[in-house]
């Protein structure tokens, strides 16, 4: 059985990483299965915005399964470094906005899953850090280029480096969380944040994240033609007929999601 849950809610797909033995560790086939879920779901024109959560009250996800790690020679930790990467890639090409709910410990694997996604939000009991170099590794799963983009070097390598958990007030201050809140109001409030954006036009969405997540790697010159391009294709799109149109007659629009 797959420890990866999928609900929908209207537009809104909601994907729980569910091993709560192993406080939702990452095992090679959870890795597996929620790249295939989020891909399904990227392709799929009725989904509007996507959250990414834990199950329980304890953690969001406490890493990759480290008895999966042991005694895996130099091709078996690039590959599981690889496997991983492909599901980090894959949340970050999304078209669709991935908002992570981080419902307690986000650690290693689990932070790293969480700083691909476009946001993150967190429970005041939440705990997040990348201990990898306390069990003699490294971040392996886009932690080492991730964070210091999110959050600026200094900051980022004094958690790679010390290997620290810090609490949520902590990631907010820095940057890493978007918002706090009890953790019994997470996910209510993630599911309003992500409504919010299902309620706009979903190619607008994607290509305004295309916009800002490819953008991001170019200069600014190279970024800005990029906007360009990118505003000349949403300029030929029904949607942007219907959004300005709706503005005009005074309605809200509707938008084409199958
Ligand atoms: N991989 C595999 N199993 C894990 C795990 C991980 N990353 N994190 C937690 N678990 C398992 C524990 O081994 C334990 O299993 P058991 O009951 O079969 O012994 C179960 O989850 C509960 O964890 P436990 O350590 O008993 O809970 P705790 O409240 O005492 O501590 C943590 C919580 C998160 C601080 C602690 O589990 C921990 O440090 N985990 C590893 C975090 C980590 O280093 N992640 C990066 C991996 S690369």
């Amino acid at each position: 059985m797959s420890s990866v849950l999928t609900e929908r809610e209207g537009h809104l797909a909601i994907i729980t990483v569910n091993r709560r033995e192993k406080l939702n560790a990452l095992d090679h086939a959870t890795v597996g299965d929620l790249q295939r879920t989020v891909e399904e779901l990227a392709a799929d024109q009725a989904v509007g915005a996507i959250i990414l959560t834990g199950a329980g009250e304890k953690a969001f996800v406490a890493g990759a399964d480290i008895a999966g790690l042991k005694g895996q020679g130099v091709l078996g930790g690039h590959a599981n470094a690889r496997h991983g990467q492909s599901l980090t890639q894959a949340l970050e090409d999304s078209p669709k906005p991935v908002l992570c709910a981080i419902n307690g410990f986000a650690l290693g694997g689990g932070l790293e899953i969480a700083l691909a996604c476009d946001m993150r939000f967190a429970s005041s009991n939440a705990k997040l850090g990348l201990p990898e170099v306390s069990l003699g590794i490294i971040p392996g799963y886009g932690g080492t280029q991730r964070l210091p983009r999110l959050i600026g070097m200094g900051m980022a390598l004094e958690m790679i480096l010390s290997g620290d958990h810090i609490s949520a007030d902590e990631a907010l201050r820095i940057g890493l969380v978007n918002a706090v809140y009890a953790p019994e109001d997470l996910l209510l409030e993630v599911k309003k944040k992500a409504a919010r954006m299902v309620s706009r036009g979903p190619q607008a969405l994607a290509m305004a994240k295309q916009a800002a997540r490819r953008g991001a790697e170019l200069s600014l010159d190279e970024g800005l033609s990029l906007e360009a391009d990118l505003f000349g294709m949403i300029s030929s799109t029904e949607e942007m007929e219907e959004g300005l149109g709706a503005f005009l007659e005074k309605r809200k629009p509707s938008w084409l999601r199958s």
